[in-house]
């Protein structure tokens, strides 16, 4: 079994004070929680205020991108050794608001993800097709390049350690979600890719969330397919309760 693992993406939201209340009014509701992966990832000049509210909890802390060098003159970036230094234990990577606006692609991100592992780091690579090249039926050729790049390299034990996040891009941040049906169909299309890349143990241990507008009102249904391990929260993660709903319908059921 799989455990569930829900992840706050904050993206450019959240003053070092507003983390500090957002991530304490969490702490609060989810401290203890031990039955899902809970991980908030604030923007990084609110990390260390985070990683202190957080640090004597079981919520983990992630952060939203990661350069692929270890340091140096790299103006603007931010190592892996900042990083570890403030607790961080997951990078989301490519997200596809950095693939489009900031034009990252898959080589420099598969470099990423390989500095994370190699560091002790869990990546959440991020791939999701645009609303165009799902009407063109080109999803799964998209997700397909996206997931044999990022993860190029990569041994099959580490796959355990890896989070693939899928995210269409029509459903980011626009209120339209997949159909619970249209996710699982491509969550298990890339554990068949997986599968075929690193072996069936790997494939069986490789965690994949669903992100794209999902909410407390669609997370159970989405959260019940047999190939959708969990969540990656934009919108409804800047509000505690709207994220700590979302937990809770990742907690397993007997
Ligand atoms: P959303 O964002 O939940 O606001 O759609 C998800 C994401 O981009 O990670």
């Amino acid at each position: 079994m799989r455990k569930k693992i829900i992840a706050g993406n904050w993206k450019m939201n959240k003053s070092v004070e507003e983390t500090v209340e957002l991530a304490s009014a969490i702490k609060g509701d989810l401290g203890d929680c031990t039955e899902v992966d809970v991980v908030i990832c604030p923007p990084f000049t609110a990390l260390k205020a985070a990683s202190d509210v957080i640090s004597d909890s079981q919520i983990m802390l992630g952060a939203q991108n990661m350069s692929s060098e270890d340091e140096g003159a790299y103006t603007g970036e931010i190592s892996h050794g900042m990083l570890k230094e403030l607790f961080v234990r997951y990078v989301i990577l490519g997200h596809s608001e950095r693939r489009q606006y900031y034009k990252e692609n898959d080589y420099w991100i598969n470099r990423k993800v390989l500095k994370a592992l190699e560091k002790n780091l869990r990546p959440i690579l991020c791939v999701g097709e645009t609303l165009e090249q799902r009407e063109a039926g080109e999803t799964e050729k998209v997700v397909e390049v996206q997931v044999r790049e990022g993860l190029k390299g990569v041994e099959a034990n580490a796959c355990s350690e890896v989070v693939v996040a899928y995210e269409p891009v029509w459903a980011i941040g626009t209120g339209k979600t997949a159909s619970a049906q249209q996710a699982q169909d491509v969550h298990a299309f890339i554990r068949g890719i997986v599968r075929d890349a690193f072996g069936p143990e790997a494939a069986g241990a490789l965690r994949i969330q669903y992100g794209g507008s999902m909410k407390p009102a669609n997370a159970a249904e989405l959260l019940a397919q047999p190939d959708i391990d969990g969540g990656l929260i934009g919108g409804a993660a800047l509000v505690a309760d709207s994220f700590v709903e979302i937990v809770e319908a990742a907690m397993p059921r007997d």
